[in-house]
């Protein structure tokens, strides 16, 4: 087992950090329960996160742990587990729920630092900043051209969002009123007048908003009903001269679908931050160029996952210590009394 920080077990709570997380985080938590921290970041399997769980009440997690129901049996001490991300596909809230485990996320503190990025993704991918970085690194550059990656422009174009929650609406106000775009987007409820009109975003049916816009831009939660929002069919209804942006969550995109479509220059362009199976990418993703590839850092600023991480330890002392959570998921937990 990865390194922990072991306090004295008399009368606090036991909990769990299960990534490498700021020290000044665990120390924090430290002041308030018995703690094993995973500071070396081992990739523990799912059986030896619920051996380190074992009789503990509390985990902090990152959304690369999952918790179902074969942990939530495996672990019946655990009441809460914090997650340190605003996505929450990790957790089966439905069996969290069932065995009376409160689910809390990051909502809020990581929303302006997610949309910069979408923006830098959405800039990088269409003036394709990377890949005439590595056209000049490799010495490639012997003179000027004037069309030498000539790209897409923002400004004036078409955006298009798909998920318009408080990442979607930061991205729009942006677009409408940073870059002069003309705003779409689709959601699954239409947004109240105020609000589209304080985003400068104007609602549009799915198939609309992917054949008038210019980029796409992706930032809708992940679930069963959004696996493969954008397939193959879906990006022969975008133009030729397009760029996808996903900042959401792997599977939400068809990774093969999307990588043969930059391959036959169905669309121009992709700028991807997230991917099925990551840290796997998939292998025909690598071999195309007209594809910017990050590695899930889009709410990676240094004060933002900070919040994140305060945010989390809030909801678990504030649990555990019988206080209301920040932010839960399942308050359904909460009115059935407070924890043992
Ligand atoms: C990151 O992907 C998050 O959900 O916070």
């Amino acid at each position: 087992m990865a390194g922990s920080v072991q306090q004295d077990r008399r009368a606090r709570p036991g909990i769990v950090i299960a990534r490498a997380v700021f020290p000044e985080v665990v120390e924090r938590l430290a002041q308030h329960f018995d703690v094993l921290a995973n500071q070396q970041d081992a990739l523990w399997t799912p059986s030896q996160l619920a051996q380190a769980l074992q009789g503990r009440a509390g985990l902090f997690c990152t959304a690369s742990e999952r918790v179902d129901a074969d942990l939530l049996q495996a672990c019946p001490a655990l009441r809460i587990c914090a997650n340190m991300a605003v996505g929450f596909n990790n957790f089966d809230l439905d069996a969290m729920t069932a065995r009376g485990v409160l689910g809390t996320n990051a909502p809020g503190v990581l929303t302006e630092t997610t949309a910069d990025f979408g923006f830098a993704l959405l800039m990088a991918t269409a003036r394709r900043v990377c890949e005439s970085e590595h056209y000049l690194r490799s010495g490639q550059w012997t003179r000027w051209r004037y069309d030498m990656f000539a790209g897409s422009d923002i400004h004036g174009a078409t955006l298009g969002i798909i998920g318009m929650g408080r990442i979607g609406q930061a991205i729009a106000r942006r677009g409408a009123f940073g870059f002069g775009m003309r705003v779409l987007y689709h959601n699954r409820t239409r947004l109240g007048p105020e609000v589209e009109a304080a985003c400068g975003a104007r609602y549009v049916e799915r198939d609309a908003l992917l054949a008038q816009s210019d980029h796409v831009m992706l930032v809708l939660p992940y679930s069963a009903q959004s696996h493969h929002t954008i397939g193959a069919a879906e990006l022969a209804r975008m133009k030729p001269t397009a760029t996808l942006v996903n900042i959401a969550r792997g599977g939400i995109v068809d990774d093969g679908a999307l990588a043969r479509a930059l391959r036959e220059g169905r669309i121009a362009a992709a700028g991807l931050d997230v991917f099925e199976g990551e840290p796997q990418v998939h292998p025909e993703l690598l071999q195309v160029p007209n594809v910017v590839l990050t590695p899930h850092i889009a709410s990676a600023s240094v004060p933002t996952r900070r919040a994140m991480a305060d945010l989390a330890a809030d909801n678990l002392v504030a649990y555990l210590t019988g206080g209301t959570p920040v932010t839960p998921l399942n308050p359904i937990v909460l009115s059935r009394g407070a924890p043992a």
